[in-house]
């Protein structure tokens, strides 16, 4: 069998997926919208080796012991197996180019890029919808990263998931002046991870009947807002669901705050910029950095005030991204 070696980028949602309605098939309990990001991204090699006696994975060049990150790299592979219908261990080498599980999406590219790669080196050849629905096996967001620009994951109805998989809703060259800045306030792997931080609140959280109910007319703007390049419109929006989504986390039992204070001092130096007049909006994940969302125009003064403040240690500007793509150089 060959090698398969596949580079995916992350995606940042504007629209936020946040809760499951089946844990095993990862399917969602709404509908979320996202941008890939230019630059941010993981590269995996996949190779399936009768000689090994269980499967072998190094992320970053560290080996993978038996730990949760581990069992769920072997979970995904025995999905791949099965439907490609052999039994080998397989090694896995897979690299990010950014810090793993700070809330900069590293398990979308990291799961896009091992479907694709393991995929190809079973031998399976899976269309862009088989292969957004592998992903979203591996992890929920996962299933975004393998288009490019925005893209949108249905939410799908069907108790099988078939139809619950992602598209593209615009490539990156229809808005190439859109930015989103990645701000790096913690490079420390996150208390909860969003798996099990989104179980919780499902189970737990009292205003999470509220989240549902608002998200469908969040999608209806998002989706023109970028088909119209409304920037305010999307970039509000997005602001306002972030929000919406944060309140739902803080309000489970027990709390759940991924915030720290240089988180807030990013929101509040946003809130500053756009009474300026600076047309700037924020969004946040299962973490504590934030990613401001603004057009080129802008870019430069907002990223320089950005590494002003103390909190921050790092700013990544990045452009809408393409489509996971294979490499023909491998990384083993
Ligand atoms: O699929 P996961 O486990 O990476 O969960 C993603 C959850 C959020 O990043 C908070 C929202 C999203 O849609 O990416």
């Amino acid at each position: 069998m060959e090698k398969g070696t596949c580079r995916a980028n992350a995606n940042i949602a504007l629209v936020k997926y946040w809760g499951k309605r089946d844990e095993t098939l990862m399917l969602p309990q709404n509908g979320s919208i996202s941008m890939t990001l230019d630059g941010m991204h993981t590269t995996t090699t996949v190779e399936f080796l009768p000689s090994l006696k269980a499967d072998e994975v190094t992320l970053n060049d560290a080996l993978l012991a038996d730990g949760k990150e581990f069992a769920q790299v072997v979970e995904h592979l025995n999905i791949i197996r099965e439907m490609a219908k052999i039994k080998t261990f397989a090694r896995v080498a897979s690299k990010n180019n950014f810090p793993t599980a700070a809330g900069l999406a590293s398990s979308a590219s990291g799961f896009a890029a091992l479907s694709m790669a393991a995929a190809k080196a079973a031998g399976l050849k899976l269309n862009p919808q088989e292969l957004s629905m592998l992903s979203r096996r591996g992890s929920g967001s996962a299933s975004r990263s393998i288009h490019g620009g925005f893209v949108e994951w249905k939410r799908g109805e069907k108790s099988d998931g078939t139809d619950s998989y992602a598209q593209q809703i615009a490539p990156p060259s229809h808005w190439p002046n859109f930015r989103m800045l990645t701000t790096v306030v913690s490079t420390s792997e996150k208390k909860v991870k969003s798996r099990a931080g989104m179980k919780q609140t499902v189970e737990t959280c009292p205003l999470y009947p509220g989240w549902l109910s608002s998200v469908n007319a969040d999608l209806d703007a998002v989706r023109s807002g970028i088909k119209e390049k409304d920037f305010h419109k999307v970039g509000a929006t997005a602001e306002h669901n972030c929000l919406k989504m944060h309140a739902t986390m803080i309000a489970t039992n027990p709390p759940i705050i991924y915030w720290n204070p240089a988180t807030m001092e990013i929101i509040h130096l946003v809130q500053v910029m756009r009474e300026e007049g600076v047309p700037v909006y924020f969004t946040i994940d299962a973490g504590p950095n934030v990613k401001v969302i603004c057009q080129e125009e802008n870019m430069q003064d907002i990223e320089a005030r950005l590494k002003e403040l103390s909190g921050v240690k790092n700013v990544h500007v990045c452009k809408p991204g393409g489509p996971a793509e294979t490499l023909k150089e491998h990384l083993f």
